[in-house]
């Protein structure tokens, strides 16, 4: 082996081993998925409201204009990103507070404002929605107290259960190259090239 090809497989390697590390970066990036919009629904008296739908009442009834999703919005009342999941997850006891609002702390009802039923069942769907994405951990366990104290976010990580997909896909990519080294070589000595 001459020193050319020596750098040239030395640069070939790390070359290579990008290869399960890039796929590596794609197989946590799916699995960060968010669910399509369409298919996150809410019924109501045996109507079926989409995300989609939702989001365009959300948008109709201006609650951006005193609250954020994943932090963007304003800031008069709380995120209301997990609000599905501080409603315990009951589409019926999101509508209704939003119908009804919460008057002595701020919340308008939102029933004065001409929402019927059916578009705080459009609402809800994409609450339902909001609350599924992956925020990778964010807001936290559902407090949206301003005391400033980060309560229990958990960051996404990887986990040591599943560095054996990283070990196996550097073994993987390292013993094909090997290989073809190998045969490289032996063609070479036995003068086929
Ligand atoms: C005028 C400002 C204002 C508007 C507009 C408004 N809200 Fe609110 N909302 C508030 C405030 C302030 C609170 C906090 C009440 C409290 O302190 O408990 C709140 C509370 C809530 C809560 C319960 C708190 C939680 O996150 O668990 C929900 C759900 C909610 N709002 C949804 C909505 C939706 C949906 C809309 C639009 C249809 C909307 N709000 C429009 C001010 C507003």
């Amino acid at each position: 082996m001459n020193n050319t090809r020596l750098v040239l497989i030395g640069l070939l390697i790390p070359a290579i081993l990008m290869i399960p590390y890039s796929i590596f970066s794609f197989y946590t990036d799916f699995a960060n998925k968010n669910p399509d919009p369409a298919l996150v629904t809410v019924d109501f008296n045996g109507i079926t409201f989409n995300a989609i739908e939702g989001k365009k009442t959300f948008e109709q009834y201006q609650c951006m204009g005193c609250h954020t999703i994943v932090g963007n919005g304003a800031y008069f009342g709380p995120d209301l990103t997990n609000a599905y999941e501080r409603a315990g997850k009951s589409d019926a006891a999101l509508s209704g507070l939003m119908l009804v609002g919460l008057p002595s702390k701020g919340m308008p009802p939102m029933k004065d404002r001409g929402m019927d039923p059916e578009d705080a069942a459009r609402t809800a769907a994409f609450l339902k929605y909001a609350n599924m994405l992956d925020t990778n951990g964010w807001p936290n366990s559902g407090s949206w107290e301003r005391n400033g104290s980060i309560d229990g976010i958990q960051e996404k990580r990887l986990y040591p259960s599943e560095i054996w997909q990283v070990i196996l896909g550097i073994i993987f990519f390292n013993v094909i190259i090997f290989g073809v080294i190998l045969a490289y070589e032996r063609r070479k000595q036995e003068g086929r090239l």
